[in-house]
């Protein structure tokens, strides 16, 4: 009897490991153990439930927070060892392992010695409720390419409130930063986009017509001071019901919303994913997407389209046929070096999908909101203008100093940045820590950052080769405003830790000087 039993333990051991189904069904709906229906009703954005789905190619999953969002991840079952992955963003991907038993799922980070956090399957009450919680999904669009909106030819440059007020905005502020970007010399370099992020929504009025919270109390009249000093407004909302910090967003609303925003002489809309991933997948954004990108034409308004939703599903390969100016190509910036240089050096295989009317986003510049060093953000602004990234200013123009202002308002950064060819740099040279990147410019020019992500000061070089030079160049340094001397056969230049040596590079003309003359 014993020997029988250690024989069948053995045969599920090896059947466990050779992934066949498990004994028990992970597919479903988990919520936490702790879970009262008072809490759902309460504090649903509080909660996190687990969805798992049977998809075509196995199974596949999201993680909802009733109202707030939802989230996609892989899942991967053996026996009943679960792995699951979520995908916040590209690159942005958290792994979480469990074991399922007949009626518990407990998850926790791989290795964490930390108590996992148990899930039940929800009772007929609770499974009610979260029906009631998840609004149903509205028909899309069928997909189509676009036609361009002939905006954003060059980069979008202007300021966003998020980077430093995250919600703590209103029209005052946005005034005082306005007549800043006059006084400070921003505007005149280029940064004439006054985007206002989330913070701005307040409720719908009878008609459903999406109304300003109390710190706006009129709209038109704040667009109407913007483009009197040069200046265009850009505001935010989400195709979810929620924009991502909570406020009311334009789900079931967005052509409404979309004449709204025309009406009130918007000319910029940033639309962050946020609480639609409650309601629609990740496949759908494609749809979800033009759907606004539709309904802002139907305004008869230019405005710019920003696509947010993290660079996720490739939307480089979609987001100008969805209407799309620029998309995020990353999880939000921060003002840490490790965060701004993570996402500015993984941008190198997106260059071929940018160009004029349609961008690549790594986010807003963190400039001047004090966390990083001078050199640091000299390495965040030249390289954010060898991408050809949209320069959106994030931090508090009022009271920026003379050394942030001349960093942001540098014209010949701006001008690599803006340049008309519109054609993002890419690595050319990477020898740990240190990378070379160059960018084609207009009139046979190219720009040339040499970067050193190390701790210790270094000397980069990058041979003409390197460089796709057919000739010696003259070189120009553009933060030293100096010229430098190159090599016979290479550039080279000593770069502080963290720092970048930024050049333009123009091929030497032909030797113009008469040959001498023959004896
Ligand atoms: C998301 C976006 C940010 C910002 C916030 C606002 O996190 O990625 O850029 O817009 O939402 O809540």
């Amino acid at each position: 009897m014993l020997v029988a039993l250690a024989a069948v333990v053995a045969l599920a051991a090896m059947l466990a490991l050779a992934g066949s189904a498990s004994a028990h069904d992970l597919v479903g709906t988990w919520v936490p153990v702790e879970l009262t229906p008072d809490m759902l009703a309460r504090e649903p954005g509080k909660v996190r439930v687990l969805v798992v789905r049977a998809a075509a190619g196995g199974l596949t999953g999201k993680v909802v927070i009733p109202t707030l969002a939802g989230i996609p991840l892989t899942v991967a079952q053996q026996g009943d060892h679960v792995r699951l992955v979520i995908t916040m963003a590209r690159g942005m991907e958290t792994p979480i392992e469990g074991t399922l038993t007949a009626d518990r799922l407990s998850l926790g980070p791989p290795g964490s010695t930390k108590p996992p956090t148990m899930l039940r399957r929800p009772t007929d009450e609770e499974r009610q409720a979260l029906e009631r919680l998840a609004p149903k999904k509205l028909p899309l669009p069928a997909l189509q390419t676009l036609p361009s909106n002939g905006l954003a030819r060059t980069p979008p440059m202007g300021f966003s409130t998020w980077n430093h007020f995250q919600t703590n905005i209103d029209d005052r502020t946005i005034r005082a930063i306005a007549d800043a970007l006059v006084a400070s010399g921003m505007r005149d370099a280029g940064y004439v986009y006054v985007n206002i992020d989330d913070g701005w929504q307040g409720a719908r009025d009878d008609q459903g017509t999406l109304r300003p919270n109390e710190k706006f109390p009129d709209m038109k009249a704040l667009a109407d001071y913007l483009h009197a000093r040069g200046l265009k407004l850009g505001i935010y909302t989400s195709p979810g019901p929620k924009s991502c910090a909570g406020f009311e967003a334009s789900y079931g609303h967005e052509a409404q919303d979309a004449r709204t925003f025309a009406a009130w002489g918007v000319d910029y809309l940033k639309y962050d994913w946020c609480s639609a991933g409650m309601i629609y997948d990740d496949d759908e954004m494609p749809a979800v997407y033009q759907k606004m990108g539709e309904a802002l034409r139907a305004t008869g308004r230019p405005i710019v389209y920003s696509l947010c939703q993290y660079g996720r599903v490739d939307v480089w390969k979609w987001g100008a046929a969805a209407g799309g100016n620029l998309w995020r190509t990353t999880g939000d910036i921060a003002d840490a070096w490790q965060i701004m240089a993570g996402i500015g050096f993984a941008q190198d295989d997106l260059a071929p999908f940018a160009g004029p009317g349609h961008w690549n986003d790594p986010d807003m510049l963190e400039v001047g909101n004090g966390r990083m060093t001078a050199a640091e953000y000299r390495t965040h602004m030249s390289l954010w203008a060898l991408l050809a990234a949209p320069l959106i200013a994030g931090h508090d123009v009022r009271s920026a100093g003379p050394d942030t202002t001349a960093m942001l308002t540098n014209r010949a950064v701006i001008a690599i940045d803006q340049d008309p060819l519109g054609r993002p740099g890419r690595r050319v040279v990477q020898r740990g820590p240190l990378e070379v990147w160059s960018r084609s410019l207009s009139g046979e020019r190219s720009a040339v950052g040499f970067f050193n992500r190390g701790t210790t000061p270094a000397k980069i070089e990058a041979t003409f080769a390197e460089l796709g030079l057919a000739r010696r160049p003259v070189a120009r340094d553009v933060w030293g405003e100096r010229s430098l001397d190159v090599l016979e056969r290479s550039v080279a230049a000593d770069v502080e830790p963290h720092g970048v040596v930024l050049l333009v590079l123009e091929a030497r003309p032909p030797d113009a000087s008469p040959s001498p003359p023959h004896q």
